[in-house]
């Protein structure tokens, strides 16, 4: 039976041009694997059941698919379903490469007559930068690296730690990739700012191959960088401690998760992120502006803000608050508290004029946010829906704190402020009343 197999085989393959066979070792050593009750894993190799010595696995015997399980120096021939002497690479190779063995396994490789007859420089190394929201990517061609006298398996950004080399085919060439997150803090990015945009830069260094011995190049470094306009969500990766919470709102029967964030920033084009150094020491009667976003990709759904409210201390449950929006609009008509774009994009933006309550030095901010169907033409406006409570999920900010203007004793806008509160309370107890 065994031999009837391989002959087939054979035949089979004799017919595609190639002439490969079965490696059977040299006699008999390695011991074949039938012969000494052998075992063949992805991790071990094939090793024989009483000893640790490999064995070489027969047609059929090795259900592997896999070089692993073939000596160094060997591949897998799934066609023949054994290993053979020549390199065969069980994903195909890219036009410019060759399977040849390195580091003992067959591996798809620099085909150096291709790029030797091409005369490829250094300034022809393929580099792709894919800028993305959260993180940045960049690619480097494999192939003419290595050529080059380069290993570019060893590369690392600025800080080494930060991310490894993934192997990777973009636009049909074999790379490296490297992503490091958009982030001010991460991978000792470098940052550049204005008033509109951000610029993330890093630098790839890419070593010269001692493989051989002798190191015939410099180490090589790749500067790339990202720049985003500045808005409510990417402002947010420019400081180091923004003022910030998520939590995932409630999406149904999507298996997706809507990642929503609420934080609070201090100038009314929310490229300024308030910090949490800051928070504590706001000025009585600025303004503070809050931006809510969600990540949900859905465009059947847009972000609504239903209620929101300021609380002395974190627990939500205080019956202590003052209402700043409620069915999705501000409390006071506008006077103190702004809201724009409720329930009409993925993003919804709130302001209100920073007040303390009386006998409290903190407030916390809590909203209750959900995701609207905008074809219900009910997403925006002043709507009160009762069905939708159980549907939303809070969010919370906080504590903020306020310090008076100490220039002018008696500060009238401390007073405004105080009364501003008071009053509100007042509507509040009125409101709590009337609810129960
Ligand atoms: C493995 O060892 C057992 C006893 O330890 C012995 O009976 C058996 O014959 C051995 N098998 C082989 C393949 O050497
Ligand atoms: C090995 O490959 C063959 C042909 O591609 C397939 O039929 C078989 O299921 C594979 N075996 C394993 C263990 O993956
Ligand atoms: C390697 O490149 C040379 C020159 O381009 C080509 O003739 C040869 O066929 C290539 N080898 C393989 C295995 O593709
Ligand atoms: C390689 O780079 C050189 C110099 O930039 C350029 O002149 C040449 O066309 C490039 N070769 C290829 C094949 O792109
Ligand atoms: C980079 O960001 C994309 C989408 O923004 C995400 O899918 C991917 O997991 C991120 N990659 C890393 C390594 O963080
Ligand atoms: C990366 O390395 C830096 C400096 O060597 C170290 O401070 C940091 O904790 C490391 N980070 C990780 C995730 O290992
Ligand atoms: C801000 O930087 C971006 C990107 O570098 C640039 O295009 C833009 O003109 C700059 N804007 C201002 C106001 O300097
Ligand atoms: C929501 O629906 C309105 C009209 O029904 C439409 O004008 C608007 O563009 C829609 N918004 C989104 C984000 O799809």
């Amino acid at each position: 039976m065994w031999l009837l197999g391989t002959a087939v085989l054979l035949a089979v393959l004799a017919g595609a041009g190639s002439d490969p066979s079965c490696y059977g070792g040299i006699n008999k050593d390695p011991l074949s694997c039938s012969t000494c009750d052998g075992v063949c894993s992805v991790d071990t190799g094939c090793i024989c059941k009483n000893s640790t010595k490999l064995c070489v696995p027969e047609v059929n015997t090795c259900l592997m698919n896999s070089s692993a399980c073939c000596l160094p120096d060997l591949s897998w021939q799934p066609q023949l379903a054994c290993c053979t002497v020549d390199p065969y690479c069980l994903s195909s190779c890219l036009s410019d490469e060759v399977c040849k063995y390195v580091n003992h396994r067959p591996t798809c490789s620099a085909n150096e007559t291709f790029y030797r007859s091409r005369n490829y420089k250094l300034t022809n190394i393929t580099r792709i930068i894919e800028c993305r929201a959260s993180n940045m990517t960049m690619s480097v061609g494999k192939n003419l690296l290595e050529f080059l006298n380069y290993k570019p398996s060893a590369s690392s950004l600025l800080q080494p730690n930060c991310t490894k080399a993934v192997e990777d085919i973009v636009q049909g060439q074999r790379v490296y990739s490297f992503t490091a997150p958009c982030k001010i803090d991460k991978c000792v990015n470098t940052i550049e700012k204005n008033t509109s945009h951000v610029t993330f830069r890093n630098t790839l260094l890419i070593p010269a191959s001692s493989d051989s011995g002798i190191v015939t190049v410099n180490d090589l470094s790749l500067d790339f960088s990202c720049t985003y306009a500045l808005n409510l969500q990417s402002s947010l990766l420019t400081v180091f401690k923004p003022v910030m919470s998520s939590a995932n709102l409630n999406t149904g029967n999507s298996e997706s998760k809507a990642e929503t964030t609420i934080a609070a920033y201090i100038n009314p084009s929310y490229t300024e992120p308030l910090q949490q150094e800051d928070q504590q020491q706001l000025s009585m009667g600025s303004t503070i502006y809050f931006g809510v976003s969600t990540n949900f990709y859905d465009s059947d759904f847009v972000l609504r803000v239903e209620t929101c409210f300021a609380s002395p201390t974190d627990d939500s449950t205080s019956p202590t608050k003052v209402m700043l929006l409620e069915n999705g609009c501000s409390s006071d008509l506008g006077q103190y508290i702004q809201v724009f774009d409720n329930g009409k994009t993925k993003e919804v933006r709130f302001s209100l004029v920073s007040f303390a309550i009386q006998g409290y030095d903190t407030i916390y901010i809590f909203c209750g946010a959900r995701l609207c169907l905008n074809s219900t033409g009910t997403c925006s406006g002043c709507l009160k829906t009762r069905a939708v409570i159980e549907d939303t999920v809070q969010l919370g900010l906080g504590p903020f704190s306020f310090i008076g203007d100490s220039s002018s004793s008696g500060s009238s806008t401390v007073m405004s402020v105080a009364f501003l509160a008071a009053s509100m309370l007042a509507f509040i107890f009125c409101e709590i009343n009337w609810t129960i």
